[in-house]
Order: C-alpha cells, then structure tokens, then sequence
C-alpha cells in the first residue's frame, strides 16, 4: 500500500535523532493513535542549518517526518512553515488516504519547533492559516 518512496524514508529514515543543543523543538501527538514526533532545529541566521527528528509512531509518520526533514533542510523559516502535510506526501509520491493524517504530524512538529525558536527570540509566534485543519477526528487513525 505503501510508495517505494515511503518505503524506503521508512526504512532508511533521514536526519533521524536529536539535537542537544536546539535552536527550537516541536513535540507533537497524535491523541487517536498515541504516536508522537518531535523535531529538532539548529538555526543560523534565520536558515535552518541542521535538523533532527524522533517519531514513535507508524510507518507513514516517520517515512513523513524523514521526508519533511530533507525538505526543510537549508531553507528559511518562512520557506519551512510554507511546507505543507500535503507536499511532504507528495515528495513521498503519495500516502494512502487513511494515512494522509499522519504527514499532519510533520507539519505540525515543524511549526512547532519554528514558534518554539521565535519564542526563544522573544518574537511572537506565527499563527497557523485560517481553516487549517489539524484534527484527527475523521476516525482514519489506526492504532
Ligand atoms: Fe498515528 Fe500514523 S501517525 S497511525
């Protein structure tokens, strides 16, 4: 069910582990199936120089955050929050629809980590766009 992509970010996650010494940290679940993520950013300059993630969680949440990691990497702040669930399942060459709320988790994990640093700045934290759905109440999440 899975793309060879996904397979393979799943078995050979990129950027996985933790940065001790984060610029901003996101740490993110999943209340339905209890996975969690947690993304790590070392940030110069307002680039993202290095970043890091930890996922418990099922195949497509770490084939997602591996994915979501190479696509941040090297980017502005500005062009990281821009990244979207929806382009890290396109990156993947898709995600089964009943698993397309996991990649949520990497965007969600990123956004986190972003305010978490712009907190540590003393910036006020960017809001999530208007509609955003960030729920997982459509009962698609496996245990
Ligand atoms: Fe929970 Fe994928 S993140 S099933």
């Amino acid at each position: 069910m899975y793309s060879e992509k996904v397979m393979d970010h799943f078995m050979n996650p990129r950027n996985q582990g933790e940065i001790t010494d984060a610029d901003g940290v996101g740490e993110v679940g999943n209340p339905t199936c209890g996975d969690i993520m947690r993304i790590f950013l070392s940030v110069k300059e307002n680039i993202i120089t290095d970043v890091k993630f930890q996922t418990f969680g099922c195949g497509a949440a770490v084939a997602s955050s591996s994915m979501a990691t190479e696509l941040i990497k090297g980017k502005t702040l500005e062009e990281a929050w821009e990244v979207s669930n929806k382009a890290v399942a396109e990156a993947l060459e898709g995600l089964p629809p009943i698993k397309m709320h996991c990649s949520v988790l990497a965007e969600e994990g990123i956004h986190k980590a972003i305010n978490d640093y712009r907190i540590k700045q003393g910036l006020p934290p960017w809001e999530e766009k208007a509609g955003h759905h960030h729920g997982h109440d459509d009962g698609t999440c496996e245990t």
